[in-house]
């Protein structure tokens, strides 16, 4: 969820710093490169080598540092994010004093990245006048300030002065991420899904797609940064977070509802199973079962990416490819015929990946004739792994700017 983006988690010397480790954990999980820098104060409540191990890099804490003269200057060039938790009343002060006397303190003068402090501190300190001006002045220069929250500490008094919990600070990471990301400013538009087409007022036609694979695009897409709109048919999964969700039901609603948005849609990544046929007639009550065979006229639902692509509009179009046999063959037909810039071939032909699976397998292959197979992944692994490779191939197409005079 957070592949690729670099975040500079700075640990300071709270009781609270065991948390970060916790915190690490989570980041490292999302998938982050996390690299830890600690005060002195710090490592007197954890060692530095439980942050080296969970975060497999080197964790610094000298501004003198033997390996990198320039060493704070490295670290915030390279941050995406300058996350503090916890930030200790010491540390609110002497950020905001813009002190640069030691490695921690540099790198928050040096960032140019988004900054973010999880303070935690006792509740008398949290509530004095001037560590709250300290918060105001930071907060007035652009740093997050995620509260702490109220409860049991430490001196034993109860109030507001606890760390934020691990699932606050974490959204408030990605949020920040969010909104600094590669594909800030581009409406990525997803269908997941089934289509479920109507046989009579109870029975209908549908296939056994879950939603995973386009929720996952969905979420892959949002936490770059973009505005997501994720077009969905039944699914038994949870509403996502920062999305815009319009749910359908046919195929006829999942056009509508695609080429209601195509103008406005720089990405359309069609995951959605969509029905190929529906009932010519769907009986308005239930149909009686007479005991004897019946016969249902199918009829063609309308080809959704067909139809975007006889718009001829600027969106780059990402089709899907469901096959059991000849996978790359029958998706190279796919994506001349349907006009598509990526198709992804889904091998649907074993247990474990594709319909209703956590994982996948699939086949990339552009309009260049370029084939990149992948191999078994999660879902929301591979979705990360697809968008990679669709912001390549945008960066290659965008012409360069003129040279300057
Ligand atoms: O939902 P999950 O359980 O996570 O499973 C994911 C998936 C296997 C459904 C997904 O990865 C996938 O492969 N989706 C495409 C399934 C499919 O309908 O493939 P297709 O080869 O029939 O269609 C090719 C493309 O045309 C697809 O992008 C489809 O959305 C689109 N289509 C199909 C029919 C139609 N009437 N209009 C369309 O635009």
């Amino acid at each position: 969820m957070l592949t690729g983006r670099h975040v500079v988690l700075g640990v300071t010397g709270s009781i609270a710093a065991y948390k970060a480790v916790g915190l690490l954990r989570r980041l490292t999980e999302r998938g982050a490169q996390v690299t830890v820098v600690m005060t002195a104060a710090a490592k007197r409540f954890v060692t530095p080598l439980t942050f080296q191990a969970l975060s497999r890099r080197p964790v610094y804490d000298d501004l003198f540092d033997p390996r990198d003269e320039i060493l704070h200057l490295s670290l915030a060039q390279a941050a995406d994010l300058f996350l503090i938790a916890p930030a200790t009343a010491n540390t609110l002060a002497r950020l905001a004093a813009g002190s640069a006397n030691d490695l921690l303190s540099s790198l928050a003068l040096s960032a140019r990245c988004p900054v973010l402090l999880a303070p935690a501190m006792d509740a008398v300190m949290w509530e004095h006048p001037l560590v709250q001006r300290n918060l105001d002045a930071l907060r007035g220069i652009g740093v997050g300030i995620i509260p702490p929250e109220s409860g049991p500490l430490a001196s034993g008094l109860v109030g507001p002065g606890r760390l934020a919990a691990e699932d606050v600070i974490l959204a408030a990471v990605e949020a920040r991420l969010e909104s600094s990301g590669p594909w800030v400013g581009a409406h990525v538009v997803v269908t997941a899904g089934p289509t479920r087409e109507a046989i009579d007022a109870v029975r209908t036609i549908t296939n056994r797609s879950s939603g995973k694979m386009g929720y996952a695009l969905a979420d892959a897409a949002r936490v770059r940064g973009a505005m997501v709109t994720l077009i969905t048919g039944p699914t038994d999964l949870p509403v996502p977070v920062g999305v815009d969700v319009v749910a359908v039901e046919t195929a006829e609603e999942m056009r509508r509802a695609v080429l209601d948005r195509i103008d406005k849609t720089t990405i359309l990544l069609m995951a959605a199973a969509v029905a190929d046929y529906r009932p010519k007639v769907s009986s308005p009550g239930k149909l009686k079962k007479s005991g004897s065979a019946i016969a249902i006229e199918l009829v063609p639902t309308p080809d959704i990416l067909g139809e975007v692509a006889a718009l001829r509009t600027e969106t780059f179009v990402v089709g899907f490819a469901a096959e059991t046999d000849r996978l790359v063959e029958r998706a190279i037909e796919k994506l001349h015929r349907k006009q598509l810039d990526l198709i992804v071939a889904n091998d649907v032909s074993r247990p474990g990946i594709g319909f209703g699976a956590d994982d996948n397998e699939v086949t990339m292959i552009d309009r260049t004739g370029a084939v990149m197979p992948l191999p078994r992944l999660p879902k929301r692994v591979l979705a990360d792994r697809i968008l990679d490779h669709i912001h390549a191939i945008r960066l290659q197409e965008r012409p360069s700017p003129p040279p300057s005079t």
